[in-house]
């Protein structure tokens, strides 16, 4: 079978077909088994073929799949009520994807704007260097140039701050700020964490301009920073909350939290066909009780650290790499080599990788991952090292 057929063109994809994944190993057409570190980017939090996942689909699709948010069903109310139990929020609303939710937060937080300082109060502080989504909204408050420069005109009343720079956005922050955005820790832009200060100088300054602050967590949320909520690992409570990814382990769903404070959306304000459909909310309902009741996010932290661990003696063995980052299962591996080579060596050595931002290989192991397989992945990630070390070494020598 061809990889291609007529699929447009808007990635740039391996050369492969895969047509069955058991944990974290994924198997492609010729039956070739790979080391699965990319997860479908931070969504299949509890590996491939999970039973969890398999019977909430079974169970839920003889029951009921599609009804229409013209009604309420019970798994929404379930899952708005776990979401809410585990946070410190109380009113959640529904979508598909990231960057739906990402459209739905930044609509909470024009209006807020609107009902606290009327018309003017519509700028939107985001951070440079971020990533929020594709569509146009999403895509207007990513701080990304190369992901927006060919869809001008975007959305306008945006205003782009450095993150970790309290300077910057004291400058920039005024009465007619109704909302700042912020990724707690950037996925796609590098693995760059904001510091608990800035978190907390932000919320300061979000209180004193009333202005909303809201986290994407849509990489960094749903454990993988060994906390259900990124915030947690900051002591910093965000008004409004991006999840999407994890939250469905694989089965598209993405959702928007909000406060007390940031509860502004009513009837006809916002809608999605599918959100929160009795299937996708199903799913979740057991995704999030298999992370939280079954034990899996409280396993985290020593099982990140075992593995950032062994990554840190990879570093001390290869100059190469520069800096080993991320918290929880949000892994970043900083290198002063050409990662998207490197990441296409991890292929041919059948471990798969992501890239973040220009110098970074991203790894993102289902949440489940166990010690043996974290060893498994550091031998693979070795022997991909020592290959580079050597043509690196042999092109010193040549003069290259
Ligand atoms: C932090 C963040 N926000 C938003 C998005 C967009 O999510 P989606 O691709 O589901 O639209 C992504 C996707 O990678 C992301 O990492």
């Amino acid at each position: 079978m061809s990889t291609k057929g007529n699929i447009m063109e808007t990635y740039g994809r391996f050369n492969v077909i895969f047509d069955k994944g058991i944990g974290c190993k994924l198997y492609d057409s010729n039956g070739r088994e790979y080391m699965d570190m990319v997860s479908g980017v931070a969504v299949n939090c509890l590996g491939h073929s999970s039973p969890v996942i398999a019977k909430a689909i079974e169970e839920q699709a003889k029951k009921v799949i599609h009804i229409s948010n013209y009604f309420y069903n019970t798994n929404a109310i379930e899952l708005t009520e776990k979401l809410c139990s585990q946070s410190d929020h109380e009113a959640v609303f529904f979508c598909n994807s990231g960057t739906e939710a990402m459209e739905a937060a930044i609509k909470v937080g024009r209006k807020y704007g609107k009902v606290k300082g009327g018309e003017a109060k519509d700028t939107i502080i985001h951070m440079e260097n971020s990533f929020h989504g594709r569509t146009i909204g999403a895509l207007s408050v990513t701080g990304q140039y190369k992901y927006q420069k060919d869809y001008m005109p975007l959305m306008g009343g945006v205003q782009s701050v450095k993150m970790n720079d309290l300077e910057d956005i004291k400058d920039k922050m005024n009465e007619n700020v109704c909302a700042v955005l912020i990724e707690p820790i950037q996925g796609e832009g590098g693995i760059n964490s904001a510091s608990a200060e800035y978190l907390q100088c932000v919320k300061d300054l979000c209180e004193e301009y009333d202005a909303l602050l809201i986290f994407d967590e849509i990489q960094c949320g749903i454990g993988r920073t060994g906390s259900l909520f990124a915030y947690q690992n900051f002591n910093v409570i965000p008004d409004v909350i991006a999840m999407a990814k994890g939250l469905g382990g694989g089965f598209p769903i993405g959702a928007v939290m909000t406060n007390e404070r940031a509860n502004v959306l009513q009837p006809g304000d916002h809608g999605s066909t599918f959100g929160g459909n009795p299937l996708a909310c199903a799913v979740s309902l057991a995704v999030l009780t298999e992370l939280v009741d079954g034990g899996i996010i409280a396993g985290i932290e020593e099982k990140s650290r075992y593995f950032k661990a062994k990554l840190g003696k990879l570093k001390s063995k290869y100059s190469f790499i520069t800096e080993v980052k991320g918290m929880g299962f949000l892994i970043g591996l900083a290198m002063d080599i050409d990662v998207k080579a490197f990441s296409s060596k991890c292929f041919e050595n059948k471990i798969l990788v992501a890239t973040a931002g220009k110098d970074v290989i991203r790894l993102l192991p289902p949440l489940n991952i166990t010690l043996s397989e974290i060893d498994e992945v550091v031998k693979l990630l070795d022997e991909v090292m020592e290959e580079i070390s050597k043509e690196v070494s042999e092109e010193t020598k040549s003069g290259m």
